[in-house]
């Protein structure tokens, strides 16, 4: 790995932890204005203090982060379907590598669709996107999206982890699920775990909490963030578990006291 590239990934996986809280706000690019992202701009800006990096899109960083603010992007650059359509898998690469180096992305992100009809298209524009990120010192982040028909069980995401690590990808994001650490154990590159749909605040920190405990290096969180009552609160607590290995209750006890304040 050069350095570039491994410089990049320090930014978002932080070296004296080892661990990462990467805020996800990219919902829109198939979901259109969701909720808590109406105004990408006032959802995100009291939340980048805590967060180690922001996932999103080039129309969302563009438009909604200033140019100034001291954050590490990691961009969205596949898409192409949106909910109205009953398959989401028909992606394609929908930003250069050019213009996420000209936006100064520490990684690009992009979702894989195993077991789905579009499969191979998506698994090898995962490839073509490693071998240009690699030619470039860009890592590229392989996200696991999973179709409605598919089972979020450790046998199916350990084979969507493993295949995107075999296509290169440098770190991997996928769900949570019974059995977690053989997800881990069987993908040579770090993982995330997104949060899923929103939850109890308390269920969602305990999601962090079982994650990291079993190996993901950190979270990929967006709606049980930007969705809460108390959005703050709740990233300052998800950051309390993922880096210092905060209990679950003294977490959620964070996100009270932050909720009061
Ligand atoms: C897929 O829509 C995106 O990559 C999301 O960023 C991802 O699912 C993580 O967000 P959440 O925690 O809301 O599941």
């Amino acid at each position: 790995m050069d350095w570039g590239l491994k410089n990049r990934l320090s930014r978002i996986i932080q070296p004296d932890t080892g661990r990462t809280v990467m805020l996800a706000v990219d919902h829109g690019y198939f979901l259109g204005p969701t909720s808590g992202l109406q105004v990408i701009a006032r959802t995100v800006r009291p939340l980048i203090p805590y967060a180690d990096s922001l996932m999103l899109t080039r129309g969302a960083l563009r438009t909604s982060v200033p140019a100034d603010v001291d954050i590490p992007i990691v961009l969205r650059v596949s898409g192409g379907t949106s909910i109205l359509r009953d398959d989401l898998s028909n992606e394609d690469i929908t930003t250069s590598m050019k213009e996420a180096m000209k936006l100064n992305a520490c990684a690009v992100a992009i979702s894989i669709f195993v077991g789905s009809v579009h499969e191979k298209e998506t698994l090898t524009n995962l490839a073509k996107l490693v071998s240009e990120g690699e030619d470039c010192g860009m890592p590229v982040l392989a996200v696991t999206a999973v179709g409605r028909e598919m089972t979020r069980d450790a046998q199916y995401l350990s084979l969507c982890c493993r295949i995107a690590a075999e296509m290169g990808a440098h770190l991997v994001k996928t769900y949570y699920c019974d059995d977690f650490e053989k997800v881990v154990e069987t993908c040579p590159v770090p993982v995330v775990i997104a949060g899923g749909k929103k939850t109890p605040e308390k269920d969602a920190l305990k999601l962090a909490h079982d994650a990291v405990k079993h190996g993901a290096v950190g979270v990929d969180m967006g709606r049980n963030i930007f969705q809460s009552d108390n959005p703050v609160g709740m990233i300052k607590a998800v950051r309390a578990i993922v880096h210092d290995n905060t209990a679950v209750d003294r977490a959620y006890g964070l996100y009270r006291e932050s909720a009061k304040g």
